[in-house]
């Protein structure tokens, strides 16, 4: 028996109601970049954490139905307090934001008290309220830069994506040792192979990836050609697709995001680095359990105002800086 989700007349029924839902409740549905490809349909907007967390705050929408994973949902509940916002599957958790408690980061603050906390924004709300910074994969060494120099820093969770703002920089910087199961299988034996496999691909790298590093010694030492290694955010893979020359991509990050490139950029060929870099925390969100989540107005995701106060600073202050 086919099954709703993958019947092309139920995913149409299915996504004809989200729309007059969505209409009817003056809904808006965000939609991060791995979301599978029906979710991306029915979505108002699709993109990164940082361009769908500025969405969340501009929208005049009372309801934002956030399709991705807790932490995203959470931000855009700090971001637009006076809004419902919702979560399809309270399990889309993150490997990456369970990486760090608000404990821990208290412990760790107490060994370095005048450093200055830069969190990735895949973290948690309390972890962001203990926190003077957030940063997501776009302007993390744009957040770094803006801090002055003689500031100690504390940067977490993401180990692979420390250590690129720390050789971009070129600032001492403490690093959190959490990682993204998905991204840290995307290794350097897969560049590897695809390079002598594909002479004239680009690279388009998450600086969540294991080889994110390498990958920058690499492009140093003229392995990869450096015009054509990139270590960007999944928006800035979007951006960089369209304005490129070439026509073949290997890309490093979560497989969702290809079908994405590959409808903005029918005629180019985009290779996925590891075919198995799959999150399935983004994958909990199905078509129904969207249609569900408006219907219903299922699950509220709220965080306690005295967190949000805290966090909301150290969002905004990343927001600012763009
Ligand atoms: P982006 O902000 O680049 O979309 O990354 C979010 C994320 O969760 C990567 O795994
Ligand atoms: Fe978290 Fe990794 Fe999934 Fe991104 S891909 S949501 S960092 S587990």
């Amino acid at each position: 028996m086919t099954s709703r989700e993958t019947d092309p007349k139920e995913i149409q029924t299915l996504q004809r109601e989200i729309l007059r839902l969505k209409e009817e409740k003056n809904a808006v549905i965000l939609a991060h970049n791995y979301q599978v490809p029906e979710v991306q349909e029915v979505a108002d907007f699709v993109g990164d954490s940082l361009y769908l967390s500025r969405k969340a705050k501009e929208s005049d929408a009372s309801l934002i139905v956030f399709c991705g994973v807790h932490f995203m949902a959470e931000t855009a509940a700090i971001l637009a307090p006076d809004k419902k916002v919702l979560i399809p599957d309270v399990e889309a958790g993150c490997s990456l934001a369970d990486s760090i408690t608000a404990d821990d980061l208290r412990h760790w603050k107490q060994q370095y008290p005048d450093a200055v906390v830069v969190a990735y924004v895949n973290t948690t709300a309390e972890v962001k309220a203990e926190s003077d910074y957030c940063c997501t994969s776009s302007n993390a060494v744009k957040v770094v830069e803006s801090i002055p120099e003689d500031r100690e820093i504390l940067f977490l969770p993401d180990v692979f994506l420390g250590a690129y703002v720390a050789k971009v920089t070129g600032r001492k910087i403490h690093i959190w040792p959490g990682e993204c199961h998905v991204h840290a299988q995307i290794r350097l034996e897969d560049i590897d192979r695809l390079r002598t496999q594909y002479p004239d691909a680009e690279f388009l790298i998450h600086p969540e990836c294991g080889c994110s590093t390498s990958c920058m010694y690499y492009a140093a030492d003229g392995i990869l050609d450096r015009s054509k290694t990139f270590i960007l955010s999944t928006g800035g893979m979007v951006r960089r697709s369209k304005e490129s020359p070439a026509q073949e991509f290997i890309v490093a990050t979560e497989t969702g995001l290809i079908y994405r490139l590959k409808k903005e950029n029918p005629q180019k060929d985009f290779i996925p680095a590891n075919p198995e870099a799959i999150c399935e925390f983004m994958k909990k969100i199905t078509l129904e359990k969207v249609y569900r989540s408006l219907r219903d107005e299922v699950f509220e995701v709220r965080v306690p105002e005295e967190i949000a106060k805290r966090a909301r600073q150290a969002i905004e202050r990343m927001v600012a800086i763009g």
